[in-house]
């Protein structure tokens, strides 16, 4: 149904139609019409969810510093994942991955050579030396919030920290790349181009995604890619940027044993960092970090 420009916007804000999204609607209609991709009504997020977003995100952020505070050397990684699990639900949350299509726990943690999607286990102990990626995924309210960070654990060679940092100004550039009515495609040429110059190269089978009322809504953020290309940007989207970024060559396998193990076919390490991020009217804005 068409909205007029005196009835109220779709949006809830309560506000008219030709106060609120009206405009908006015409940018993107145009932007259509002259052959751009454009985001559709669900990934444009209303200031009720994007707040619930945010209260999710404050569990979310949390659990990582908490798991910051408390990772070290001995322990396993069932440990972290029994921590997860217990300050999320401590604190009204539910962890998003906990029986996600048959997913068995509370977070990921993926270790040196694996690039995500590792399942914590008692048998997994943090030895001096790993870089590990401890990713959380928190559901608040039926919100959802998700965001990822590197830990050395003891003595960590140059070559392994060098990627964890080099990883972490990727998510950074490709956060800088984010401008409200830009293409989604300069996010993943500005961390292709910074990895690679760095001698590193970038997953592609996995990447960043729609996230909010959901764990994985469209669209697919991909973590290379070219300037000028793929859908706008529109203020009001929700999607998380999580670059992967091998030592080695970007090829990937998953573990036939468990269905979710992600490991880099070299055998090279792999570092991951991960945000999730606002759209605005200006720039963007860090919800999960
Ligand atoms: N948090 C992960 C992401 O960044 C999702 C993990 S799904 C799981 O998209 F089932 F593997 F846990
Ligand atoms: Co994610
Ligand atoms: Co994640």
């Amino acid at each position: 149904m068409k909205l007029s420009r005196n009835d109220l916007c779709w949006c809830k804000s309560g506000l008219k139609y030709k106060k609120c999204h009206l405009e908006f609607d015409e940018r993107l209609k145009r932007l259509k019409r002259h052959g751009y991709t454009v985001p559709s009504r669900e990934m444009i997020k209303n200031e009720e969810q994007i707040e619930g977003i945010r209260q999710s995100a404050k569990i979310n952020d949390g659990l990582l510093d908490l798991v910051s505070k408390n990772i070290k050397e001995g322990m396993t990684t069932e440990e972290i994942d029994k921590l997860a699990y217990e300050y999320t639900t401590d604190n009204g949350g539910i962890p998003a991955t906990l029986n996600y299509e048959g997913y068995p726990k509370s977070i990921c943690t993926s270790i040196n050579n694996v690039v995500c999607h590792g399942i914590p286990s008692k048998d997994v102990i943090l030895k001096s030396g790993d870089i590990v990626n401890v990713d959380a995924t928190t559901i608040l309210n039926g919100y959802y919030s998700d965001a990822s960070r590197m830990f050395m654990i003891g003595e960590v060679s140059e070559d392994a920290k060098k990627l964890v940092e080099v990883t972490r100004e990727c998510l950074k550039k490709g956060l800088e790349a984010v401008k409200p009515w830009g293409f989604l495609g300069d996010i993943g040429a500005a961390v292709q181009q910074y990895a690679e110059s760095q001698g590193f190269s970038v997953v592609r089978e996995f990447g960043g995604h729609g996230v909010g009322i959901d764990i994985h809504e469209d669209p697919f953020v991909c973590h290379a890619g070219k300037k000028g290309t793929g859908m706008i940007l529109a203020p009001g989207m929700v999607f998380t940027i999580e670059p992967m970024i091998n030592a080695g060559g970007h090829e990937i396998f998953i573990d036939e044993d468990d269905g979710w193990t992600v490991l880099t076919a070299d055998g090279s390490l792999s570092a991951q960092w991960e945000h999730t991020i606002l759209v605005t009217e200006k720039g963007t804005e860090i919800l999960a970090k």
